[in-house]
């Protein structure tokens, strides 16, 4: 028996609704086909955005939405993406095996119209590579100048009159890879220029609440020698000499599932589904490492000199990019196309609390991808728009937006005072009058019970349970069976002394709300 005790009185963090954020790129199906079927397609659209994924997206409230890339952004030309769609020029991609030419029917008005229909707040991640330091002025200057010039004239004839106010601006992606193959320090240099040459628009007024941030590349998550000697070695170079303006580090971490050939997206033995489980908990240490070295880099920053005293230097963690890769999805068409069972939904549970866990060290975090791509939310098949398991897992956790994480523990025979019991998995946030409990259960076969009791002996009322599981791990929803494995109401938590005693299933996810009384 798992019991485990939460104490209301012990608040740790607000959870930012920014960590339940997305990221779209061109890259196999997700943009063209997942979000993009242009006006004369037979598929129901919003003036050419698939209208089934943009309404779900919708249902979600993503609070932000990444793009173009990805390494996709590294060849992006911002200005083939606007104008009358007949007339855009067509260039290619090769982005991990897309091999497929683009239209460029989907750009800038067309990802701001995604934004403003799922109310998300776009990220844009600029190009550094094959770009330059005057195309993302001009960029910037297209999407955010309120004053009259050519650019922001430009943009109200392609028919938006009023700027896009974007806030959150990435310098380059994966600068160590795809990016660049640079070394820390020359991105260093790069992102000096960047940033510096970025416009303000109104980002310096006092009178507007308006900000722009610039997010940096940061460190490859998966690689733990090199992303300590990126993010060590990147604050050291910008603390010679005066620092330009940094507001965020963009961190990588894919759960890599490579080594077993056999194991692939849909099918995998015992030993696969605990491997992949187990493998998605490296992030949290990758998380504490790197916020540790942005503070250690932070305090490295000289004194600035002279009259006008210099803003306490700050800096963000977010995660730009995070999902199950397997190694399946190298050889599927479109590109990067991979299935999502139940051991996508718990890991894909697990990050998230991961994220709430450590709700003070990351601001941010972007699931890659939202649609047709990896670790995805929303699949397409030709007409159909199949939701997956990961889907309503995003759906179950939005009541941690924006709530107090409690503090938990969890006691076991076998793991006495850890903060784990065998394969459950805990967390806990209260908002107004509501506790909500998460529960997964990652034992593949075994139901277990949990018996739940608050410390601080307030009162609480049961009020619903929402599980998600399926007949076998390895189910997944698709266009033939698209309902297969969907969030259900559960049985409630049933009053033992003092506490509440929940079966969760093997292989599931379980979202209990308590009415504080
Ligand atoms: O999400 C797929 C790719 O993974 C992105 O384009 C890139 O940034 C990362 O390596």
């Amino acid at each position: 028996m798992n019991r485990i005790v939460i104490d209301c009185n012990k608040k740790e963090g607000v959870i930012s609704p920014e960590l339940h954020s997305h990221f779209i790129e061109f890259l196999g199906s997700c943009i063209y086909d997942g979000i993009w079927v242009g006006e004369e397609s037979e598929i129901e659209n919003y003036g050419g955005i698939r209208k089934d994924a943009a309404d779900a997206l919708a249902a979600l409230e993503p609070p932000i939405i990444r793009w173009p890339g990805g390494c996709y952004a590294d060849t992006y030309h911002w200005r083939n993406g606007i104008g009358e769609r007949s007339k855009r020029p067509v260039t290619y991609n090769e982005n991990f095996g897309t091999f497929e030419r683009d239209n460029n029917h989907f750009g800038i008005h067309e990802f701001m119209e995604l934004c403003r229909i799922t109310g998300a707040k776009p990220w844009l991640n600029i190009n550094l590579l094959s770009g330059s330091v005057g195309e993302m002025r001009d960029w910037v200057e297209y999407c955010n100048r309120r004053e009259e010039t050519e650019l922001s004239l430009l943009r109200k004839r392609n028919g938006s009159p009023e700027p896009f106010m974007v806030e959150y601006w990435g310098i380059g992606n994966e600068c160590w890879a795809g990016g660049g193959n640079m070394t820390a320090e020359m991105y260093a240099e790069e992102f000096r220029k960047y940033s510096s040459a970025m416009p303000l628009c109104d980002s310096r007024n006092p009178d507007s609440s308006f900000s722009m941030k610039r997010i940096a590349s940061g460190a490859d998550g998966n690689k733990p020698k090199e992303r300590v000697e990126w993010t060590r070695r990147f604050f050291k170079a910008l603390g010679q000499f005066r620092q330009p303006q940094l507001d965020a580090m963009d961190l990588h971490f894919y759960n890599w599932n490579v080594e077993n050939p056999e194991d692939t997206d849909i099918s995998f033995s015992e030993e696969g589904w605990y491997k992949v489980i187990e493998s998605c908990f490296e992030l949290e240490d990758v998380i504490k490492e790197q916020y540790a070295l942005i503070q250690e880099g932070l305090s490295g920053f000289p004194e600035a000199e002279g009259f006008f005293p210099a803003a306490e230097p700050k800096c963000d963690l977010v995660v730009g990019e995070w999902g199950n890769w397997h190694g399946s999805s190298f050889k599927s068409r479109p590109a990067l196309y991979q299935q999502c069972t139940m051991r996508d939904a718990v890991t894909t549970a697990l990050t998230l609390d991961i994220f709430h866990r450590n709700c003070n060290l990351v601001k941010a975090a972007c699931v890659a991808q939202s649609v047709n791509v990896l670790n995805s939310l929303i699949l397409t098949e030709g007409n159909q728009t199949i939701l997956t398991p990961n889907y309503d897992i995003f759906m179950m956790y939005k009541v941690h937006r924006g709530a107090e994480k409690l503090s938990l523990h969890i006691e076991n025979a076998a793991f006495e005072n850890a903060g784990t019991a065998e394969n459950i998995y805990v967390f806990a946030s209260e908002k107004g009058n509501h506790v909500f409990v998460n529960l997964i259960n990652a034992d593949m076969t075994k139901e277990q019970e949990i018996f739940l009791e608050f410390a601080d002996g307030k009162k609480l009322c049961p009020e619903s349970v929402q599980t998600i599981w399926a007949e076998k791990a390895s189910d997944y929803n698709s266009a033939q069976e698209p309902d297969k494995i969907r969030c259900r109401q559960g049985v409630m938590p049933a009053g033992r002394e003092g506490g509440f005693l929940y079966s969760a299933k093997p292989a599931s996810v379980n979202v209990l709300s308590f009415i504080v009384m």
